[in-house]
């Protein structure tokens, strides 16, 4: 059942809490580089429309990039014309001004293919982009699933990776649901404005 408390009751709720404090600036841009079903793109759609902001999203699968043209020109008809669709490997990403957060919701689509998941070597490689794409200020939201074999992988190389960043310029933070087996985790990097 849903909990009535949806503030952390999954990575999801606690990513879209933070993408909410942090989308405030007329034209902010976003990347939803694992744009699956479309959900997380319809809560960035939503948090970017009065901000007249700009919303690009990834896949890899062909499947997942019309499902979420089919929910987002459904949802946001009015936000629709904000939207570019890549039908590409987030390991290379669009480079664009005011790009305030990039969002990576790992694994595979949800009743898809467990085969089409994204694979450590090349979301490490993404990540490492993102942090150079990012503008000053502007964050990197990853979820992980360490619930199948290659999540897990992902999951410890990225904490590696990640928490070796520079301090002075880049702030790393992680969160675990510890009284629960194997959950997903949340991820969140902030490029401090200061470098
Ligand atoms: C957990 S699903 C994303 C769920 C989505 N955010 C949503 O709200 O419905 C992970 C997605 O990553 C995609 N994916 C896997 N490898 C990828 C890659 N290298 N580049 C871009 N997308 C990839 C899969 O096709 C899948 O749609």
């Amino acid at each position: 059942m849903r909990s009535k408390f949806p503030l952390f009751n999954t990575p999801i709720d606690l990513a879209h809490h933070f993408w909410k404090s942090l989308l405030l600036n007329p034209g902010d841009v976003v990347i939803d580089a694992t744009c699956g079903n479309g959900k997380d793109s319809l809560a960035l759609a939503a948090l970017l429309q009065p901000l007249n902001g700009k919303l690009l999203c990834i896949d890899i699968q062909e499947k997942a990039i019309e499902n979420t043209k089919a929910l987002l020109q459904k949802e946001v008809p009015d936000f629709f014309c904000n939207v570019s669709f890549y039908h590409q490997s987030h390991e290379t990403l669009p480079e664009v001004a005011l790009l305030k957060l990039i969002v990576f919701n790992l694994g595979y689509l949800p009743a898809g293919d467990k085969s089409l998941t994204t694979k450590v070597d090349s979301t490490l490689q993404s990540i490492k982009n993102a942090l150079e794409v990012l503008s000053l200020g502007g964050v990197l939201s990853i979820t992980c699933y360490p619930g199948h074999l290659e999540g897990k992988k992902e999951e410890e190389a990225l904490l590696e990776y990640l928490s070796k960043l520079d301090p002075f310029h880049y702030c790393f933070t992680s969160f675990f649901w510890d009284n629960r087996n194997a959950s997903p985790s949340l991820f969140l990097v902030q490029k401090k404005s200061s470098i």
